[in-house]
């Protein structure tokens, strides 16, 4: 039986955290689908295209991974590409309360199961909005994110 799963983010924009855990994924499971939300009402520094761009760059070599956008409900791009499990990385106890009742909101509405890869301790620090704010400041960035990453945020920010 072929199992996947589905890495859902904002990706804004994917960080070493993100990587790792959608890389320990793709060892782990048939087939992950990188599902980045691109939600209008949320501002985002990258657009969806660009995020997609760097996140398919960073997992070109990793033949079972897929990335694609969507818009709503997570459990409606579950059930469109028939994948019953989620998988998230969890970086902290302060990060597990939202995530259980996503977990749970999910598995009601959807009947889709949520399981959690602890995040590696080197990045359990790490989220997209602090390497930005790094950034805007013109902080050092290496080691947080991939090396395109870094640049496209300079490019982004300056610094
Ligand atoms: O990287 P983020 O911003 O922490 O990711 C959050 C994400 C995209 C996984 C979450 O906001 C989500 O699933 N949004 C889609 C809307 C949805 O399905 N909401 C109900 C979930 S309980």
């Amino acid at each position: 039986m072929s199992v996947g799963v589905v890495c859902p983010g904002s990706f804004d924009p994917i960080t070493l955290g993100h990587l790792d855990v959608i890389e320990r994924a793709a060892a782990r499971f048939d087939r992950v689908v990188v599902a980045v939300l691109d939600n209008p009402r949320k501002s985002a520094l990258f657009t969806a295209d660009e995020r997609i761009a760097m996140i398919e760059a960073e997992t070109a070599a990793l033949d079972n991974v897929e990335v694609d956008r969507f818009e709503g409900l997570l459990v409606d791009l579950c059930r469109d590409r028939g994948i019953g499990i989620i998988c998230k990385g969890l970086r902290a106890v302060s990060d597990f309360e939202y995530e259980l009742q996503m977990a749970q909101m999910n598995q009601r509405i959807g009947g889709v199961e949520t399981i959690f890869l602890s995040t590696a301790p080197e990045h359990s620090y790490l989220s997209s909005s602090l390497v930005k704010e790094v950034a805007r400041y013109g902080g050092p960035i290496d080691g947080t994110v991939p090396a395109a990453v870094a640049a496209a945020l300079v490019a982004k920010l300056g610094g």
